[in-house]
Order: C-alpha cells, then structure tokens, then sequence
C-alpha cells in the first residue's frame, strides 16, 4: 500500500510517501526554524501561515520525488495531535481535501505514536511486532515520557515530565546561554567540546505522587529546577556565557538532562520485561543521549532502536509509515476527526 502522510504539527512542514509501512519513497521537509528563531520559539501564528503557505508544494515534492502518479496512492495519513491547533488544523483539512478528491482512505495518526514508528522505517529494520514488548523513550520538543508497549496500538504510559520536556530544557537553556533557537543541537555541539565534570547541575528526582496523576514517580521526570538552577549559575557568573566556560555550562547542562533521562530508562527497564529500548524524538539525535542509553541498555541486555537522524524530528514518512501498517484512526471516525493539540500516548 502506497500511504501518503502530511505531518504540519509544530513547525515543520512535511510530506512523505511510504509503501508497506516501512519503504520510504520520498520525505519532504521545510523546516520553519529560521522564521522563528528570531523569536526565541515556535510563534503558533507564523507556523500556521507558513504550512498553509509550503504545504502544497512539499506535496508536490514529494509525490514527484516517489516517482509515483496521484492515483497510484492508496490511503492519505495525517497527524491530528498532538500539536499546535492551528498548524494541526491546516494538514488535516489539506488530508481531507486530497483523500476526497482521490477518493482513498483517510487515516488519523498520532504524532507521539508515529515518533515512536520512527525507528522502523528502514527496508532492513525488524519489524513492529518482533520488537515488542519494548519500552519507549519519546523525548522531543513538547513531549518527554515513557511508554510501555505490548504490540502495535498497545500502549501504557509509565511515566513523563510534570514540568518542561526534555527539549524544552535545551532550548531554555541555551536562551538562558544566549544561544540560538532551538537550543538541543547547539547545546550538543558546544557540550561536546566542554567538561560535564566541571560545573554539576542539579538532578531532580521526583519523589511524590501529587503531580504524576498516578504515575509511579520513579519513571517521571522534571526539568524546571535545572533550568532555574542555570539562571542561578549565570547571574553569579556572568563571565559563564562566554568561550571556554560556556563549553563546560553546556556540557553539564546536557549532562544532566542525559543523567535524568537515562535514569528514569533504566529503572523503568528493571522493572519491565520487554527485550527492546526505543528512544524517538527530536532529542533523539543528541549525541551524548544515544552513547549512555547504548552503554546503560547493553548493560541489562536490552537491545536499543534509534530513529535514522533524518527520522528523528518532525517528519511524515513516520505519519505514512504507521498508516501504512494498519495503526490509526481511520473508517467514517476519520472525516469528522478535529485537530487535538493535547492527545497523549498510552495515558
Ligand atoms: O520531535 P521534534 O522535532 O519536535 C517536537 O515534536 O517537539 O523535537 C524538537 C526538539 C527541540 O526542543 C530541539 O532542541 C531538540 O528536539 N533537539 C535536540 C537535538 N536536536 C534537536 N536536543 C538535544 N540534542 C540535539 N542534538
Ligand atoms: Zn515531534
């Protein structure tokens, strides 16, 4: 099956054509990020305009870039949350207008369940089900939890940030830096270079089940006292902003966020039984994440699956992709679906 996916959920504008859920034929990205940089974040506004503006023509581009004809496609996938309302709302009115017109299915998708897809869209990579049961690490922009599933479209949420996500935390962070938007690949580049040894960040461990609606707060997360923690750091050294000290801030900076979240995999994996770690997400791509979780998952004997870096931020070959294996909303459900900016994943 030939799925076309649209994925407008933040501000990435994406479209990708994928057959058999995992033979990526085409992927299609414009990325908004310089329209907003200089807003030190994602203006809903400016993100609506401009899906509303490159949509069509990244559908163009990636259906000439398949290689195929609009009727050789057999379904329309597009992402209906979670996300920023109004970006979602111009995908999916645009999923709907093409799937009417062609005639095919429409197929609703999760955005945090096509993030976690993410890792097995390769011709080569093992299967879904064969993976399963797995434990899920989705850290991105607006999203950090983790997720314990039995088979495709069986989720249980374990845990997750009861403040900012994880990437949230890089990108204040590096705002607080004086770094540019979005902070996660600069914080990772200028890290790299820095000793994590050198200034130690505070790692908050939540202790108490008020703010986990109950979720075991072992396997949650909370990244809003690091960040003040750093605002601290910066007014009391205010020389810190500045080559070679900034190297070390933001190698401890990273290195807490990794501590954080490579503690709360590992005790969620001895307490689960599943044979795979799955880490998706913006976040994802940062260096210094994959080589602990790679060290931390050998070490129990859980095999790790990351997502292709070009499938690690917001993409729609993972929105066709997991259309394509059968996984969404689709049938009369589909045509009366509305944008859902807070849907969640497993809860
Ligand atoms: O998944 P994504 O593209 O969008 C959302 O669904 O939110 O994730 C974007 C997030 C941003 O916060 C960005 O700073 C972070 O992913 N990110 C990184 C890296 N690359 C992107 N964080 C840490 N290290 C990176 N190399
Ligand atoms: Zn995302």
């Amino acid at each position: 099956m030939n799925v076309l996916g649209i994925e407008t959920s933040c501000d990435e504008t994406a479209a990708a054509v994928v057959a058999e859920g995992r033979v990526v034929l085409s992927s299609a990205v414009f990325s908004q990020v310089v329209l907003h940089r200089p807003h030190g974040g994602v203006v809903p506004e400016i993100a609506s305009r401009q899906h509303v503006e490159h949509l069509p023509r990244i559908l163009d581009k990636a259906l000439a870039q398949s290689g195929l004809e609009w009727t050789q496609l057999q379904a329309v996938a597009v992402t209906y949350g979670p996300g920023l309302a109004s970006s979602l709302l111009v995908g999916l009115s645009a999923a709907k207008a093409l799937a009417l017109r062609l005639d095919i299915p429409l197929i609703g998708i999760n955005h945090l369940e096509a993030h976690l897809y993410s890792v097995f869209l390769a011709r080569d990579a093992r299967s879904y089900e064969s993976a399963c049961p797995l434990l899920a690490l989705i850290v991105s922009g607006g999203h950090t939890c983790l997720v314990r599933v039995d088979a495709p479209g069986q989720y249980r949420r374990l845990g997750q940030t009861i403040d900012d996500a994880a990437g949230e935390a890089f990108d204040k962070g590096a705002k607080l830096l004086g770094l540019e938007y979005p902070g996660g690949p600069v914080i990772d580049r200028i890290g790299a270079l820095g000793d994590a040894a050198c200034i130690a960040f505070p790692r908050t461990r939540v202790l108490m089940a008020n703010f986990t609606g109950g979720l075991s707060p072992a396997l949650c997360f909370s990244f809003s006292g690091l960040k003040t923690s750093l605002l601290y750091y910066l007014r009391d050294h205010p020389e810190a902003v500045h080559e070679p000290i900034l190297q070390d801030v933001a190698a401890g900076y990273q290195e807490a966020i990794v501590d954080v979240l490579v503690r709360g995999a590992q005790r969620a994996l001895k307490r689960e039984k599943v044979q795979s770690l799955v880490v998706a997400g913006g976040v994802s791509l940062n260096r210094r994440l994959r080589a602990r979780l790679l060290d931390m998952a050998a070490s129990l004997n859980v095999s790790v699956l990351l997502p292709e870096p070009s499938y690690c931020a917001d993409n729609a070959a993972m929105v066709a992709g997991l259309a394509g294996i059968g996984q969404g909303i689709t049938g009369e459900a589909c045509w009366s679906l509305d944008a859902c900016p807070s849907l969640d994943i497993g809860g």
